[in-house]
C-alpha cells in the first residue's frame, strides 16, 4: 500500500467528481466521485481504448444528465458506484477501481500502488510504470 492524501472529503459535493494526479504525471490519473452518499475512486482510464483521459475538460467525468460517469471520447456511460459500462462500445466492461479511504481528519486518501492509468503513455519524470504491464 502507498497511500496518497488527496483533499478534504467535503470539498467534493454530492454528484460531483474531481481528477487527481498523485504521481505527478502531468494529468489526472484517477478521479473521485461522490454519489448517493458513497465515495469511489476510479482510474482515469477507459476500457474501450484502454487509455484516458475520459473527461472532456478538467473534472468533467459525468454524463450530460449527471446520472452516470462518461468517457467523452466515444460516449460510454458507467455506473458511478460499480464502474460497469452500461452503454457504449465497452458495454459490460468496467472502470478500474482505486482503493480509497477517509482518514480521521476527513481527508480522502488513495492507494497508488496499483495505479495503471498512465501506462500507455511515454514515461516522464518520476513515472515508474512498466510499459506493457497488463495487470
Ligand atoms: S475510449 Fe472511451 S468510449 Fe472510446
Amino acid at each position: 500500500m502507498n497511500w496518497a492524501t488527496l483533499c478534504p472529503a467535503e470539498t467534493i459535493a454530492p454528484g460531483q467528481s474531481r481528477g487527481f494526479d498523485p504521481l505527478g504525471s502531468g494529468r489526472a490519473s484517477l478521479f473521485v466521485v461522490n454519489w448517493q452518499g458513497q465515495w469511489r475512486a476510479w482510474e482515469d482510464w477507459c476500457p474501450h481504448w484502454q487509455t484516458g483521459p475520459m473527461a472532456w475538460r478538467k473534472d468533467a467525468y459525468w454524463s450530460g444528465d449527471g446520472q452516470a460517469l462518461a468517457c467523452h471520447a466515444h460516449g460510454a456511460r458507467f455506473d458511478p458506484l460499480t464502474g460497469l459500462c452500461t452503454l457504449g462500445p465497452c458495454l459490460g466492461q468496467s472502470l478500474r477501481s482505486v482503493p480509497l479511504r477517509q482518514d480521521t481528519q476527513g481527508w480522502l486518501q488513495v492507494d497508488t500502488a496499483g495505479l495503471h492509468a498512465i501506462r500507455n503513455e511515454e514515461p516522464t519524470g518520476s513515472d515508474t510504470f512498466n510499459q506493457g504491464d497488463t495487470t
